[in-house]
């Protein structure tokens, strides 16, 4: 893994869940790691947290739909670690409801959480973040299953997730000849914080119990139960490699096999 030392990964929503075990993996694979979320606590003690597990971490707290707050964010990375060569674009949030009930504040900010943040972070990164005068780098945005498929109850979500699929596909073919590549992960079920949140507004929805709706969850999903947050790392992990440079604007989905497609 000696290729990857030192290098600069920046990964937003990552004190928790899926950004938190990207954070480590590529930490483990020699990047020095710079990570946001909203809550400045909660950044500090994830910074605290890997540091003692040896990675070279830093943060700050940032939300991500704010555009003046994204320059801050690319800013802080810079002045800490040095120019950014991976970003991982994870922060995200879920959303939904009978679509005719869905109030505006919803929608917009389902929609400026998971597809204009990755847009403002993105371009933020390849000019002060200093990616675009790179000859090799690597935008890696978290994107869903839901990106290429309706989930009922879920149009906000899969709205969005669509929308980040797409943004994807036509910057990878934008850059396509300059070394930085540009991939969607599209994770199905996994189990995290905001997957126990997702859980208990579709028991509410169905009058069921959260377990149930577990039951449910899993009997739709090949391989039987929910990924694991390092499972959508690991794949996130090979994609910041030199060895992934031929794979760009595509949306892979790491799943259990729940998308075929
Ligand atoms: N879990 C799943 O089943 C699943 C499936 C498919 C796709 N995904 C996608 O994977 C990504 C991570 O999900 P997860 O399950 O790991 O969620 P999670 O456990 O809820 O973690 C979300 C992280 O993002 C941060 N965040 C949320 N809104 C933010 C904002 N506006 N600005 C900056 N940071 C923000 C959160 O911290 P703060 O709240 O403190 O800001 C937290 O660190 C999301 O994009 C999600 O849509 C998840």
């Amino acid at each position: 893994m000696s290729e990857e030392r030192g290098r600069v990964a920046l990964v937003t929503g990552a004190t928790s869940g899926i950004g938190l075990a990207v954070s480590k993996a590529l930490a483990e694979r020699g990047h020095r790691v710079f990570i946001c979320s909203r809550s400045a606590e909660d950044v500090t003690a994830t910074v605290k947290r890997l540091r003692e597990e040896g990675a070279d971490v830093a943060g700050t707290s940032c939300d991500v739909g704010s555009p003046e707050q994204v320059p801050e964010l690319v800013q802080a990375a810079v002045r800490q670690f040095g120019t950014i060569d991976v970003l991982v674009n994870n922060a995200g949030r879920s959303g939904g409801g009978v679509t005719a009930d869905i109030p505006d504040s919803l929608w917009f900010d389902v929609i400026n959480t998971n597809l204009n943040s990755v847009f403002l972070v993105t371009r933020e990164v390849l000019n002060a973040g200093g990616m675009r005068h790179k000859d090799r780098g690597r935008i890696i945005n978290i994107a869903s299953t839901a990106g290429k498929q309706g989930v009922v109850l879920g149009a906000p979500y899969s709205a969005s997730k669509h929308g980040v699929v797409g943004f994807t596909k036509a910057l990878g073919n934008e850059l396509a000849r300059t070394g930085i590549t540009v991939n969607a992960v599209c994770p199905g079920y996994v189990e995290t914080p905001m997957a126990q949140r997702v859980r208990q507004g579709y028991a509410a929805a169905w009058d069921l119990e959260e377990d149930e709706v577990m039951a449910k969850f899993e009997a739709k999903i090949p391989l039987g139960r929910y990924s694991t947050p390092e499972e959508v790392a690991g794949l996130v992990g090979y994609l910041a490699s030199d060895t992934a440079a031929s794979i760009t604007s595509q949306a892979l989905n790491v799943c259990g096999g729940l998308g075929n497609f």
